[in-house]
């Protein structure tokens, strides 16, 4: 990892947890607590349904919360969607946008994806963008140039006075078990890291950038070993205290 960079580890537990998820989550404090507080940024986005009750067990540990998309709006006629000011005022400080179940399940563009990440910070939240090949995009040697494309249109041209996070998360490599090679992440993160400084300069060279896709406690440390990851965004092993709890020991 970039050693001037302060390391973020997100849980995305997706459409999963009620009201009895919690108990993992005062585990996960009891266990950093223990441990003498996170080593780095520590930020779980529940479903928006759990983010009060959340953030009253996670604040005192240090961990703070999230949402897994917002609306470009702050308010309206979207029957169903949330705004980044509603996450906010739920305690929420980040907010995942363009995550690939939701440029598949919802047919998101780059294009709304950046919209998001400017209402995001027009509420004050970090948004967590995300980028990813297919496998077949992969197969066919594109995997670069697909990301970085995302990339160029999901950013937004101008977030002085903010931040923005990046999430690299291979499609292919989503809940399946499976990760790209170390030689892979290092080619992939090198290339992100590239198209930020060369677009924002310095904010471009203190940008997080996470890695995403089968993140456990087996793989954790050696990907998190790697020059320009800056963290993770964890799926399934976000969703147990024990588990997730060593990835971010592993940091
Ligand atoms: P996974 O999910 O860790 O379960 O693969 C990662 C993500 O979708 O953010």
């Amino acid at each position: 990892m970039t050693a001037e960079i302060t390391p973020l580890i997100a849980g995305n537990w997706k459409m999963n947890g009620t009201t009895a998820a919690l108990g993992e989550v005062q585990k996960l404090a009891g266990l950093l607590a223990a441990g003498g507080g996170p080593r780095c940024t520590v930020v779980i986005c529940p479903p928006a349904t759990l983010l009060e009750r959340l953030n009253e067990l996670a604040a005192p540990a240090g961990i703070v919360s999230g949402g897994q998309d917002c609306h470009t709006a702050t308010s309206g006629a979207h029957t169903g969607d949330i705004s980044a000011q509603m996450l906010a005022d739920a305690g929420a400080q980040y907010v995942i946008v363009g995550h690939s179940e939701r440029r598949t399940n919802h047919g998101e563009t780059d294009a709304l994806v950046q919209q998001k990440a400017v209402a995001a910070h027009a509420a004050g939240l970090v948004p967590i963008i995300c980028v990813g090949e297919t496998e077949a995009e992969r197969d066919a040697g594109n995997a670069v140039s697909i990301v970085i494309g995302q990339l160029e249109r999901s950013v937004p041209d101008d977030w002085s006075g903010h931040e923005v996070v990046i999430a690299y998360e291979p499609v292919w490599a989503i809940g399946t078990g499976r990760t790209p090679t170390a030689a892979d992440i290092v080619e992939m993160h090198d290339a992100i890291r590239g198209q930020l400084e060369g677009r924002f300069g310095a904010r471009g060279s203190s940008t997080r950038i996470l890695y995403g896709g089968s993140m456990k406690p087996s793989n954790a440390s050696e990907i998190l070993r790697i020059g320009n990851v800056n963290g993770g965004l964890v799926g399934g092993a976000s969703l147990l205290a024990n588990d997730f709890h060593a990835i971010i020991s592993a940091v």
